[in-house]
Order: structure tokens, then sequence, then C-alpha cells
């Protein structure tokens, strides 16, 4: 008789063919309460269009060869013996350039540059102490980062917007360390985001680089939720990492809720169990509550602060504790348009939900590709829900098997790394991507693994919508993947895109499903301090008014429970050229890049007092 792998035994299949792929080690989660030295700040540079630093002249990859040339070859990072020696680089005469940073927003040079460049810094390390394990993390590298220590090769890690690691124990020396990362952010069409996007493709060290000390065997990771829909129940599930995993004492300390439990690893240096719980203070966007939890193993202490919340829909409605809610949501990108350049820092994350706050949001579509870490983590402080999502954008190759595996490795990564954040509450497979078997497979797959790794949030993708044949006024969805995500969302640019403000007034919506609807995008484009007519299209009279109709559409869809126009602040994308009105911005912000609010800010503002009044009686 054929038999099926367990549960078990398929999640650690999947998780292990993503892994060999990418070469990837498992992810430390939880970095920011971990014993670090950063190695943010000043890097030097080489800026290497060809390529030279890692292919030789026969195409041949450098550091794959068994004598790589000393001359050439970038990550060796050598120095000339003698005056004699012919060394074609040298990072410390080499330019400067900050980490976390993209390097588009910080060199005129680099403005439109996309290829290879590579990173390098030097640095001193005293391992604290002996039988310790060291590791290299990075927050995020667009796209693809080959990672060097001391010359010896690391990894190569792709996809830009989530974290890696790699093991350095024994490989550090008290004094003179380097480390070399080529960070290459050319555009494919295998590649998740593909050739094509509506955004700055910045590249680099985009987020924090640091050097992570543990024990020798330690807790790499833990999931620690309620149940799905129970708020009797903490579910925890913990794992170690070392050779002495197995067996070990850890212990969960809640203190907040009187919670001190003991566990026992099992041989995988696994913990799994339920803690039962009693009038837990929940947390909910009206009361962002966060208990301190602490996790001990062998002394060493591992401390988070995490917010319970039950979460689920039933039929249209969203319930949050049980509750109805309204997602009062805008779209996000990740970019500081004041600074310029992505987003990274906690202070970044509060600006942007700060003016998220003020525009009334109890929720944000962080679009189109996981943020960093801090937006989910101010998010949970400042009790707002969160979309995430992977850059599934538009038309990838859903028949390349390296596509989906690279797809599904980021999506893998976005969970691990956020699904402890009380205020994450959808994770978001996909963005306007055509119907297509292959598309809906590949998207049906990627549905499957997130409810293995996560059973207690919503999913969702932002589909399209389209005009009914034989009925210019009415908008329908025809998508199977509706019957598949537990929110139906879909993107609508009547009144932009398609037709003048004024088509709001005649069109309805037909969607069949009794599940929540959330419109994930719309708007226009208006150049902040242009004004004119309500007809003036570029105008903030025109996105005021598009604003004002389109709210008034939406609000005749009964299943509707929420919206994330596009979007909070006008964007980088070279996709948008118009001289004087978009030069290189989408202008489609309620806020420019200077932080200057437009009309249509106050409109949405006004919408959200009224929603938010209308669900606090329910
Ligand atoms: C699309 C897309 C966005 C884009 C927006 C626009 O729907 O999802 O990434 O920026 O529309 O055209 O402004």
């Amino acid at each position: 008789m054929k038999r099926f792998p367990t549960k078990a035994l398929l999640m650690t299949l999947i998780f292990a063919s993503t892994q060999l792929l990418f070469g990837q080690e498992p992810q430390i989660t939880n970095i920011g309460n971990r014993t670090v030295l950063t190695l943010n700040g000043v890097w030097k540079y080489v800026v290497d269009p060809y390529q030279t630093g890692y292919y030789d002249y026969r195409r041949d990859v450098r550091d794959e060869q068994l004598n790589p040339s000393n001359s050439e070859s970038l990550f060796l990072g050598y120095k000339p013996q003698n005056s004699s020696e012919r060394v074609e680089y040298d990072f410390e005469k080499s330019d400067n350039i900050l980490v976390p940073r993209d390097w588009n927003s910080q060199k005129e040079k680099l403005f439109y540059y996309e290829g290879s460049v590579w990173y390098y810094k030097a640095f001193d390390y005293e391992v604290a102490s002996n039988g310790n394990r060291q590791f290299i993390y990075f927050g995020a590298a667009n796209y693809e980062a080959d990672v060097y220590l001391n010359g010896k090769k690391l990894g190569k890690h792709i996809g830009g917007f989530t974290p890696f690691n790699y093991e350095i124990t024994g490989s550090l020396n008290p004094k003179g360390n380097f480390v070399i990362v080529k960070v290459d952010n050319t555009r494919g069409l295998e590649k998740v985001p593909t050739i094509n996007t509506d955004w700055w493709n910045y590249g680099g060290l985009t987020r924090d680089v640091k050097i992570v000390e543990v024990a020798g065997t330690f807790i790499q990771d833990y999931y620690i939720q309620l149940a799905p829909n129970d708020s009797k129940s903490i579910e925890v599930s913990i794992t170690l990492n070392g050779i002495n995993k197995a067996n070990q004492i850890v212990t969960i300390e809640i203190p907040g809720a009187n919670i001190n439990v003991r566990c026992t690893s099992d041989t995988e240096g696994k913990v799994k169990t339920t803690i039962a719980v009693k009038n837990l203070t929940l947390w909910s966007p009206d009361n962002p509550y966060l208990y301190d939890v602490i996790l001990t193993h062998d002394k060493n202490i591992l401390t988070d602060k995490i917010g319970f919340r039950t979460l689920k829909t039933q039929g249209k409605e969203i319930l949050v504790n049980g509750k109805p809610v309204f997602l009062r949501g805008i779209s996000i990108h990740e970019e500081n348009g004041i600074r310029g350049g992505r987003a990274y820092s906690k202070e970044d994350a509060r600006m942007l939900l700060g003016w998220a706050k003020e525009l009334g949001c109890n929720f944000v579509r962080l679009a189109h590709y996981p943020h960093n870490e801090n937006m989910a983590l101010v998010a949970d402080e400042l009790g707002i829900m969160v979309w995430s999502e992977v850059p599934v954008y538009w038309t990838i190759q859903w028949q390349n098997p390296d596509t989906y595996n690279n797809a599904h490795n980021q999506l893998t990564d976005m969970i691990t790394r956020d699904k402890n954040r009380a205020s994450v509450i959808i994770w978001s497979m996909a963005n306007e991507t055509p119907v297509s078997p292959e598309r809906t497979d590949f998207l049906k797959k990627m549905i499957e693994s997130t409810r293995k790794l996560d059973p207690v949030r919503l999913v969702s993708a932002a589909l399209e919508r389209h005009t009914k044949t034989g009925s210019v006024n009415t908008q329908v969805i025809e998508d199977p993947l509706q019957e598949y995500v537990d929110i139906i969302a879909f993107n609508q640019y009547i009144g932009w895109y398609d037709g003048l403000p004024e088509k709001c007034k005649t069109a309805e919506f037909e969607i069949k499903y009794d599940k929540p609807v959330m419109v994930s995008e719309f708007g226009g484009d208006a150049l902040q301090g242009n004004h004119g007519s309500k007809d003036d299209r570029w105008t903030e009279e025109f996105q005021e008014d598009l604003y004002v109709e389109t709210l008034k559409m939406l609000d005749k869809i009964p299943q509707l429970r929420g919206i994330t126009p596009w979007i909070l602040a006008d964007f980088r994308s070279p996709r948008r050229v118009l001289p004087y009105i978009q030069d290189g911005w989408n202008r489609k912000g309620l806020i420019s890049e200077t932080g200057d609010k437009k009309k249509a800010f106050f409109v949405l503002q006004k919408y959200y007092k009224t929603r938010k009044a209308e669900y606090e009686i329910k």
C-alpha cells in the first residue's frame, strides 16, 4: 500500500528543497533581541557593470576556480604584497557608501544603475565566550547577493526583501576580518519580481547587517500565537539549533499572564506545547496590548513583545477577537520620499505609519514585497493591522520551477520572520497576475504552503476586475483564485485608467462569493500644489473628486470590509515620465514626496471617521 508522508515530513521536505536550492541556512529570527555586533555604517564599494570581479574573461565563475586570480577576483579582498604585484582593485581606496541604504539614492551616478556593486567592510571581532557560535545576518539585499568572509564564499542569496544569515563560527579572527558582498539588482524575466514593475529597482544592502553571537545550542526560531480562533490556548513551537538540541529544558514565561511553563525538546530539538490561558488582554487596533515573553534555554534568555488576538472570517465578516472590523487601510511602498530611497529604520516606519494613523487607518497594505521588520514591529505598537505580500507581481514565469522555488522561498522567509507579529493579519500571494491554469496552480500551491506554515492568518491576493461582457456598468472578478483565498481583494481604477470619475456613478460590482471583499487599490495621480477644476487631470481637485466618487461607488458593495487606496505617498517609478508632473514619480500619493498632504487625504480621513464610528457600535 502506497504510504503518504506525514505532515511533519512534508514540511521538512518543502523547507529542505528551498534551502538546498539557494544554499540558505535556516533563518534566525528576532535578531533585534540577540547579542550582535552591527556592521551598519560606512562601507566601501566598487561598481562592476561587467562583473569582472566575478567572472573571468572566459565567463568562468572565479569563486568556483581552484586558483582564482588575485588581481581581479574582488571577493578575495587581496592586497599587493609588493610594489610590483598587479592587483586591479583596492577597496580601502574606494569610495564610501552607507549601509543600510540603497545605492541609487546615495550616489547621483548610481541613480539609474542596475547591475553589480561590490561592498566591503573590515572589522575586528572578539568572541564573547568559547563554544559560542557566530552568524552574519542580512535584513535584505536587493536582489542577488554573493557573500564572502575573509575571502571565503559563504553563500548566494536570491530575493531582495527577506532576511538571510550564514554561520561563520571559527572563521573570525580577533583582528582584520573583512566581509565582501557582491549585490546585483539586474532584473530578469525568470526573477521574482520579474523584469517589469511600477517601482524603483533600488539596489544594495538595503537593511541591517550584523554579526550575531549565540550559544552552542540556541533558540533559533519560535512561534507563539493563540490557537486558530481560540482565545483560551496559546500554541507554542520552538526550534533549537545545535548539537545539544535534544531533550533540553526550555522555559516559556509570560509574566503578564502568569505563565511560566517548562518544556523538554524532542530529538529534533523541537518544543511543541499548548498553554491554557484565561483573561488575556487581547491585542486590537484600539488596544495594541503587547505581552513580554521570555524564552530561556540553558541560562540564555531571548525576549520578545507579543500581542495575542484571534482572527477569522465568517461569511462577509472579518472578525478580530470575535468582533467585525472594517479595514480602514492605505497602501504603502517601502520608501522615504523625503530622504530619498528605500525606507529601513524604526524612524522611517514611525513616519509612514504615523501618516497612516493621521489618516484614520487601522490597517496598511505593505506593497508589493515584504517590507523591513521595523514596519511590523511599529505596527504592533501603534495598533495597525498589516497586509504583507510577496513580489509575485504582474506576469512572472509560472511554469519555471526555479521561479516557483524563488517565490516560495521568499514566502517562507516572510512568514518565518513576522509570524509572531499580532499586527500582521493577511499574507498576500500576488498582485494583478493574469488568470491562467499555470498561474492559478502556482498560487494555489503558495496558498497551501502558507496555511501549513501559519494556520492562523488570513490569505489573499490583489486580483483584477473586468467589465462584464454585454454590460458596460457591471464589474466582475472572473478569477478562480477567489475560491481559495479568505478575503477577495481586487484593484480597480475606474475614473483613472478606465474613464473619468463620472463613471463611478453608474458602476456596479457583481461578486458572487459570501466572503469579505477588500478593494486593494484605487486612485489617480495629482501633483501636490497643482490646482484646477475637478475635470483637470493631474490636479488635486481631480484626485479629490475621484476619491469622493469612488468611495460612494464602493460603498454599494455589500461584502465590502476594507480598502487600501493606492497610495499613501508619491513614490519613484521609472515608468512615470510625464515632465513637470511625474518626473520619475508615481503621483497617486495622498502625500507628496516632500510630506505635503493633498486634498484627497482629507476626503479619505473624513470617510474613515464615519467608518470607525459605524463599527464602534457593531
Ligand atoms: C497597479 C499596480 C501598482 C501600480 C498602480 C499604478 O495596479 O498594482 O503597482 O503602481 O497600479 O498604476 O499606479
